[in-house]
């Protein structure tokens, strides 16, 4: 389904011989790679090893400066047909998850966000009131998180709302960066179990 050839990505460095020099970084050297339905993959590496810089050419925030990107056939390249496929059936959980919630939306509108982009889509309709509370269930957080805005929560529960948020819309893919770190072990593996789980059930 997603599908990387040879993707090379480089950063201008911050030190340049003359004014105007042009010296690079390469970060991805040449990085293939075909990731099938149903398949969870996740990627180790030190920190500074590229691994956020993968993740935003696989999202689309990223140009790389050689190689393909498909998603399902079509590809990825800054088209408008592209940046559609990817919009509807991709979500990202970044690293900072701290300025990727709006503060002055309550948990409820930040995930109601997500239920609206699959409705609009799918021309189906849930009980969005109960949408929220299976999805906190989710991630183990309970109903009355609903109320609260952001900064009533702690790193730990703010970072899963935002997973919450990302399955909101039904994607077919979920990018996580680094989103787990502040979990606790617990809902750690209840998430592992629940993305085993949605695999079989949604596919
Ligand atoms: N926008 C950017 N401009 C310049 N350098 C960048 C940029 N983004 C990342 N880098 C550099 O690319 C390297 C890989 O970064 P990153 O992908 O964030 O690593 P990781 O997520 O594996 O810790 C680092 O050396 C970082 O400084
Ligand atoms: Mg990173």
């Amino acid at each position: 389904m997603i599908e990387l050839h040879d993707i090379c990505v480089s950063f201008r460095s911050e030190r340049q011989e003359k004014i105007f020099g042009n010296t690079r970084i390469q970060v991805l050297f040449d990085v293939s790679l075909k990731i099938g339905r149903g398949v969870c993959l996740g990627i180790l590496g030190e920190s500074g090893s590229g691994k956020s810089t993968l993740g935003n050419v696989l999202c689309g925030l990223l140009k790389p400066d050689r190689g393909s990107y498909t998603l399902d056939g079509v590809p990825i390249d800054g088209r408008r047909e592209g940046k559609r496929l990817l919009q509807s059936r991709m979500s990202v959980v970044f690293q900072d998850y701290t300025t990727s919630a709006n503060p002055r939306f309550r948990v409820r509108d930040i995930l109601t966000e997500g239920i609206r982009a699959w409705e609009r889509r799918s021309g189906q309709h849930t009980g969005r009131q109960e949408e929220c509370r299976r999805l906190l269930e989710l991630v183990g957080l309970d109903e009355s998180f609903t109320e609260r805005f952001p900064h009533e929560l702690s790193g730990g529960q703010l970072q899963r709302v935002c997973i919450a948020r990302a399955i909101a819309c039904r994607p077919e893919v979920i990018l996580f960066d680094e989103a787990i770190s502040l979990w606790t072990p617990t809902p750690r593996c209840r998430s592992w179990i629940f993305c085993g789980s949605s695999r079989k059930n949604w596919g």
